[in-house]
């Protein structure tokens, strides 16, 4: 059987940073509010840059930094809730861009698990042979969706994008175990509605259609602080490993909160956590990547650590992948 290993992360941020005392100026809250609650200080919003192109970028820098020709690549999957469009998919889109003329390419949607989701797709690809090499997105512009007089929502999430190439090695390293989990009976908990049925045939509608993220705020937090701490123990125990091998957990960066509380229901040091959520608040589907390829950067990661990124959001879905660096 082949091996996915990562050899490459990119990441792109909006340059335009938004305050926490900037959203005081649009909804009544306060950087004390918002920070004693999750953490978040700014995030990065963009000024007109859609999905695609946050997409584009951080899958060019991460087939930089991999040495990866676009050419060579045979999957493009990026994981979005924020599409530029139904049709055609950003990874579409992605894919023009980079010239990367012998990929297939398609979108997903699991919401903020996105990422995690598409690498466990990706894996599965490069597990039975299928594939050799695979670009994986996260990348979002939620201030798109974002009800900006609600400041329950509005003050949670930022734009942005992260990605990671996937190689098959025929070495037993990168991902060694995964695991996927949806709980549709928990679909209420996090909503951005779609289109609405309209047609000759539709006398009315029984609501208004508002394209704007809505959550059960408290509900999210206790499923998601659960869901870590099964997640990590369930990959663990696949890849038969214990807590103490683990260096770094990357979890979905939601909430300082959440991430303090699971950490104690894991059983893990909180300094193993990475965190960045202070900075960029939450960019669902992108957060993982975004996390990987800091760290990447920062030299934090050497061959032989093993690491956990674990993800959690709307459906509900959750998913955690373990990994060796390489
Ligand atoms: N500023 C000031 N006050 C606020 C704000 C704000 N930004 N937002 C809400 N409030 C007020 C409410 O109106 C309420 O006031 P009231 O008591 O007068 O009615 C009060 O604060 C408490 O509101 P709650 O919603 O109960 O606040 P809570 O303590 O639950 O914190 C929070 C809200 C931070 C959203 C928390 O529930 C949370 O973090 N949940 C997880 C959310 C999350 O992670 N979502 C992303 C999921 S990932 C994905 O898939 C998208």
């Amino acid at each position: 059987m082949k091996h996915a290993t990562i050899i490459g992360t990119g990441r792109c941020l909006p340059e335009q940073v938004m305050t926490n005392d900037d959203l005081a100026n649009i909804v009544e809250t306060s950087d004390e509010w918002i920070t004693s609650r999750t953490g978040i200080k700014q995030r990065r919003i963009s000024t007109g840059e859609n999905t695609s192109d946050l997409a584009y970028k951080a899958g060019l820098r991460a087939l930089e930094r991999a040495g990866l020709e676009a050419e060579a690549l045979d999957l493009i999957i990026c994981a979005t809730i924020t599409p530029d469009s139904f049709m055609p998919s950003v990874a579409c889109m992605v894919q023009e861009r980079l010239g990367a003329k012998r990929a297939a390419a398609f979108d997903l949607s699991a919401a903020c698990t996105g990422l995690v989701f598409a690498m466990t797709v990706a894996t599965s690809f490069i597990e039975n042979g299928m594939f050799q090499n695979i670009l994986v997105i996260g990348a979002e512009t939620l201030s798109k969706a974002m009800d900006w007089t609600d400041r329950g929502t509005c003050v949670l999430f930022g734009d942005g994008a992260g990605a990671v190439v996937l190689q098959a090695s025929e070495q037993k390293q990168g991902i060694l175990s995964m695991h996927m989990v949806s709980d549709g009976s928990k679909q209420d908990y996090l909503c951005l509605p779609a289109l609405p049925v309209s047609n000759p045939f539709v006398e009315k509608r029984d609501k208004e259609f508002t394209p704007y993220i809505s959550m059960k705020g408290q509900e999210v937090f206790k499923f998601a602080v659960r869901t870590i701490s099964d997640l990590i123990k369930n990959v663990l125990a696949k890849a038969e490993l214990q807590v103490e091998d683990v260096k770094y957990v990357v979890a979905h960066q939601a909430n300082y909160r959440i991430i303090e509380q699971a950490a104690k229901f894991a059983g893990i040091p909180l300094d193993k956590f990475f965190i960045n959520l202070d900075r960029y608040g939450n960019t669902s589907a992108a957060t993982i990547g975004i996390a990987l390829d800091e760290m990447n950067e920062k030299e934090m990661l050497k061959p032989g650590d093993k690491l956990i990124l674990v993800g959690f959001g709307g459906g509900m879905t959750s998913g955690a992948v373990l990994l060796e660096w390489n």
